[in-house]
């Protein structure tokens, strides 16, 4: 870990590159010494980002149970005033952030968090789980017979764009185009190289297949979206509906399962005790992969009244910034923090997820496949070495592993 100081500024796009994610010596300081943090307003970095120009100084929390008290109410500290994300929207992007299922006011959040729940449950996951185990299979079937692949686009990157297109009810034809845009969306940074915005490009695609459901409806999340009139949903909400889900599900998890390589060719002794016995592991592996690494590593909040976070004085509007890195890696909560430990008894109070009324309602779902996936991998292809350097995305947001070269011994037929 880079001493970095502790006045620097955790939106300067460099942080996280250096540190091949989030800069944990310097959260650990402001943690010690200065726990809500002001960051001062900073030239925003992205040139494509709307109103680049500045973004506001902001409080970033770095203990864990400020992150979980901010999390949990909605009431003092919304998604909805100002968004989600944390640089600064001009009006335009601020209302299809209003309008996405992150970033509505409670009460038209609620009534959709309801409608969608039951796709979510463990009853329709238990559904899914024969198709998932399938599509698993099917993936490390295609690369096990190889001595090499590049981990992240040919294996962890299949899974979650198979599972949302089953979610949505994209047929064959539109999931290149899905996968392309999923990742050219996830790539927040640099998207703007693409000629054409690429949410603009998945508005047309969720337009495309929007219609389509409007014609012939499915038991599909689209389909009930548009057809479901008690929610009032108008095309714009359900858009980013389409949005949100390509992006929130696919970056996420795989860059988890990326991440899950990685750490375990970096702690082999973990992948030892791991292998040892897979059923017993797996799940408490996959948690501590989540807590350690938190590629969610942020969201915001913006305060609604003059309040206080752990004693610290906020005022009416001000920015604030949800450190689940930070939050991930307290003391207070779990023991030694940096050391990476497969059987860590409490890790799953980790906030890799968030918590409260906007917890990721994907949550099972991510788990479900990397279960499937990863349980794929460590038992036939059990010798991978990670054998190049891993790309990070240089981002300040997704701790995201973009380009990861492995090697192995071929799985024999
Ligand atoms: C490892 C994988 C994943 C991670 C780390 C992750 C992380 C997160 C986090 C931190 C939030 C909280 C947002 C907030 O409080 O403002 C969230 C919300 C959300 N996630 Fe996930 N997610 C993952 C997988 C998924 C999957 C597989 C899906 C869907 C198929 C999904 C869909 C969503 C949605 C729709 C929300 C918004 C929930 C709401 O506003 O009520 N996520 N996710």
């Amino acid at each position: 870990m880079k001493h970095w100081p502790a006045d620097a500024n955790i939106l300067d796009p460099d942080i996280f590159p250096t540190e091949k994610g989030p800069p944990h010596a310097l959260f650990d300081l402001w943690r010690r010494t200065d726990p809500v943090h002001w960051n001062p307003a900073t030239p925003a970095y992205a040139p494509d980002m709307p109103n680049s120009a500045m973004t506001k100084g902001f409080w970033v929390l770095t203990r864990y149970q400020d992150v979980f008290d901010v999390s949990r109410d909605q009431e003092q500290f919304s998604s909805h005033a100002e968004g989600f994300v944390i640089w600064d929207l001009e009006e335009e992007e601020l209302q299809r952030h209003r309008a996405n299922f992150m970033g509505m006011t409670p009460a038209d959040h609620a009534p959709v968090k309801r409608m969608l729940m039951p796709a979510f449950s463990p009853r329709s996951l238990k559904a899914l789980a024969p198709d998932i185990e399938r599509v698993a299979r099917r993936i490390v079937d295609d690369v096990a017979g190889q001595d090499h692949c590049e981990f992240v686009f040919d294996v962890a990157s299949r899974l979650p764009v198979y599972t949302f297109c089953e979610l949505m009810g994209i047929p064959e034809s539109m999931r290149e185009r899905v996968v392309e845009l999923g990742n050219a969306m996830a790539d927040v940074e640099t998207h703007g190289d693409h000629e054409v915005d690429p949410t603009l490009q998945l508005f047309a695609l969720a337009e495309e297949v929007a219609q389509q459901k409007r014609r012939q409806p499915d038991d599909s999340l689209m389909s009930l979206m548009v057809h479901d009139q008690t929610l009032g949903l108008n095309p714009m909400n359900i858009n980013m509906f389409f949005v949100v889900f390509a992006v929130a599900g696919h970056e996420t998890t795989r860059s988890t399962a990326a991440h899950f390589i990685q750490l375990m060719n970096a702690y082999p002794e973990q992948y030892a005790l791991l292998r040892s016995d897979v059923d017993k592991h797996l799940d408490n592996a996959i948690e501590e992969v989540l807590r350690f690494t938190s590629t969610t590593t942020n969201f915001r909040r913006t305060a609604t009244c003059d309040t206080e976070i752990g004693g610290q004085a906020v005022k009416k509007g001000d920015k604030i910034y949800l450190s689940y890195a930070a939050a991930n890696r307290d003391p207070a909560v779990f023991a030694d923090p940096h050391v990476f430990d497969i059987t860590r008894p409490n890790v799953r109070k980790h906030l890799a997820f968030g918590t409260g009324p906007h917890v990721c309602i994907g949550a099972g779902l991510a788990r479900m496949q990397l279960q499937a996936l990863l349980k794929q991998i460590v038992t036939r292809i059990p010798d991978l070495q990670v054998a190049g350097e891993p790309q990070w995305l240089r981002s300040i947001w997704f701790n995201a592993i973009t380009r990861l070269p492995i090697t192995f011994t071929p799985e024999t037929a």
